[in-house]
């Protein structure tokens, strides 16, 4: 079924391209998937701060930027893009989304979700681009995932972040959650590197 899948995303993405070089032709190609590069992270930098045990998580983005992430303004099937409070840099950047408890299954991490919350890095391990939370059917994917939009990396949220379609080497660090005061933190650092690693792993 997941082969299904992956197979009509290439189809459906190789059609797409196929169309788009009709109707413009292979130089103008570039210059269409340039607006998909913008999001790309700033290159350069390697440290961050490490994320800890307690650290509140605060939105990233949107009108609430800053605020901290109470337990209940994220239903299910809803998602934002988050940091650690008082460590906002990109590295730190981070997928949270909230999804029946139920649906969750290994390799994810069970004991790092908390309340039906789970957390992933939101840096591609391709090349560093901001993933994005898709709850509903995008493709020939008809569940949550998350996809990164330079170069159409999928991957399952339910099953720990593993890639199922596109160049990404290796799944999205996940970051252990806990509650604290109604709000959403930390439990510790991610579980593995951020982003893309020397040698494309
Ligand atoms: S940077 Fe995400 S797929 Fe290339």
């Amino acid at each position: 079924m997941a082969d299904k899948k992956i197979r009509d995303f290439y189809t459906t993405r190789r059609k797409i391209l196929k169309g788009m070089l009709g109707a413009a032709g292979a130089g103008a190609l570039g210059c269409m998937l340039v607006p998909f590069g913008t999001i790309k992270a700033p290159s350069g930098k390697k440290g961050r701060q490490k994320i800890a045990k307690g650290d509140r998580l605060v939105y990233a983005v949107g009108p609430n930027a800053g605020k901290e992430i109470k337990v209940s303004d994220l239903a299910i099937n809803k998602g934002t893009l988050a940091f650690p409070k008082g460590k906002e840099e990109h590295n730190n950047l981070i997928l949270l989304f909230r999804a029946k408890e139920s649906e969750f299954q290994k390799p994810t991490k069970i004991n790092y979700t908390v309340d039906g919350f789970c957390a992933y890095s939101a840096i591609c391990t391709h090349m560093g681009c901001t993933v994005e939370w898709y709850p509903e059917k995008q493709f020939s994917f008809d569940f949550p995932h998350l996809f990164c939009p330079c170069h159409q990396s999928v991957f399952d949220v339910f099953h720990g972040a593993k890639v199922l379609a596109g160049p990404a080497p290796r799944p999205l660090p996940q970051l252990p959650l806990m509650i604290s005061g109604g709000v959403i933190a930390a439990a510790g650092d991610f579980d593995g590197p951020i982003g893309p690693q020397p040698g494309g792993k």
